[in-house]
């Protein structure tokens, strides 16, 4: 073990993202280490990581085969731009994500996270139309609570008013489809049956603003951040019919969904509706890494790349795109995703996650349940008076006991990562149903 200062003097300098720093800082949680489905704490507690981190390591923490890859490629090359410039593993790590894209999504664009993951994925379907001589279509379409990050197109597209109301005007040109969770099908497991009628939505879209200046409708295939909101059966389907009928791109957002995460390499598989173009970032490098990355069907780097005048053909990219320590990271960690098969694992212990979710069902509070892959909501009724406050204690009371939980707003979100076996879940739901027990007041 080699921890370096665990607990720091200072936490005034560090501005803490998505944080409630005041109180935070007033009662501080440090994480100081991780190994395999384990936190320890500064004072060398272990905490169950009932999240991923943050739906990103997913092949468990850790992994010795990612860190010897960065630490090789930092002895061999620390940084090289890929402006007019390649270093070969860049273009190793773009094949190997192409190996598990659905065929044909084989152009892949980087990132250094899921927010640049879909202002690109946005930009591409923009620079698409207009190579194509449809210059008309400039708006964009995202749905109500949906998550794209914290740049100006991700959080316009984006959903959530928390996010945007503090920033102003956002982007022009964009609409909303409405989202398609409904307190009616409480306690779902799995996909809902009804409700894909909710995609017709878009043809109201079209009459409203005309077909012709629409370029992209971009959803996330389940909903993670807004509380894990699967979509009803045929809704994507519905989705891709429509988008197909009006020469409008689909854009998933698989940065939670990507990588094994429901049962196969990304959602699209799984909910057997493929886009146009798809974004990633999280599990691409287990998170070792910051990368992320955006991957486009055949079509759309034919009409920006081959369709060009002599030149730059996109006028996009990050210092970063395919950064050496990131692409060796990403290599090793598709490597794992592999050999350790993670989407069979996920799918394997996908009844046993399933069943100790729903198990917490009759508590006190709890008012939905809802699950896919591994990936669960549970909706807790809010305190009169203060949302979130209950699901906040719900928090500290599983942190306290050895378990890492994720809220948003009064929902708890769980997503393992995918190495979980059925005795760390039994210890996830455990602590979590006495947590919920305590907070019934
Ligand atoms: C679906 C989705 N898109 C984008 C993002 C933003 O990713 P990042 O925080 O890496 O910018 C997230 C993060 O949770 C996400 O869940």
């Amino acid at each position: 073990m080699n921890v370096i200062s665990p607990r720091p003097n200072n936490l005034d300098a560090f501005w803490m993202p998505y944080t409630t720093n005041r109180t935070f800082k007033a009662n501080p949680r440090m994480l100081a280490r991780a190994e395999g489905m384990y936190y320890y704490t500064n004072d060398n507690r272990e905490v169950i990581d009932g999240t991923a981190g943050l739906w990103c390591c997913n092949a468990g923490h850790g992994r010795r085969e990612i860190t010897e890859a960065i630490q090789r490629q930092a002895a061999i090359m620390d940084f090289a731009p890929t402006f007019q410039m390649g270093h070969p593993i860049a273009f190793q790590a773009a094949a190997k994500v192409a190996e598990i894209t659905p065929d044909g999504m084989d152009r892949v664009f980087f990132t250094n996270s899921g927010s640049e993951s879909a202002d690109t994925a946005l930009k591409i379907a923009l620079a698409y139309h207009r190579a194509r001589g449809e210059s008309s279509r400039v708006r964009l379409i995202g749905r109500e609570r949906g998550y794209h990050g914290v740049g100006f197109g991700g959080m316009s597209v984006g959903g959530i008013g928390t996010n945007r109301k503090q920033f102003g005007a956002l982007l022009p040109y964009v609409d909303h489809l409405p989202h398609t969770h409904d307190m009616a099908r409480a306690f779902t497991r799995g996909q809902p049956e009804t409700g894909a009628n909710l995609a017709d939505q878009l043809e109201n879209l079209v009459a409203l603003h005309g077909a012709e200046t629409i370029a992209a409708v971009m959803v996330e295939p389940v909903a993670g951040s807004t509380g894990v909101l699967v979509p009803p059966v045929g809704y994507l389907n519905r989705l891709r019919e429509l988008c197909d009928k009006y020469g409008i791109l689909l854009i998933y957002d698989e940065v939670i969904t990507g990588f094994g995460r429901l049962g196969t390499n990304f959602g699209a598989e799984r909910l057997g509706v493929v886009p146009d173009i798809m974004t990633m970032a999280k599990g691409l490098t287990n998170a070792a890494v910051p990368m992320g990355a955006v991957a486009c069907h055949e079509k759309i780097y034919t009409a920006i790349v081959e369709g060009a005048p002599a030149g730059i053909e996109l006028f996009h990219g990050y210092t970063y795109s395919g950064h050496p320590l990131a692409s060796a990271a990403a290599i090793a960690t598709i490597d794992l995703h592999h050999s350790d098969d993670l989407p069979g694992r996920a799918r394997a212990m996908e009844a046993n996650f399933a069943d100790g979710a729903h198990s917490l069902k009759g508590l006190p509070n709890v008012i939905d349940i809802r699950n896919l892959g591994l990936v669960a909501g549970i909706e807790l009724q809010p305190r009169a008076g203060a949302p979130t406050d209950r699901a906040v204690k719900v928090f500290q009371r599983c942190f306290d006991n050895g378990v890492l939980i994720r809220t948003t707003g009064d929902i708890i979100a769980l997503s393992p990562p995918l190495i979980v076996e059925p005795k760390h879940t039994d210890r996830i739901f455990s602590v979590l149903a006495d947590a919920i027990r305590a907070e019934a007041a």
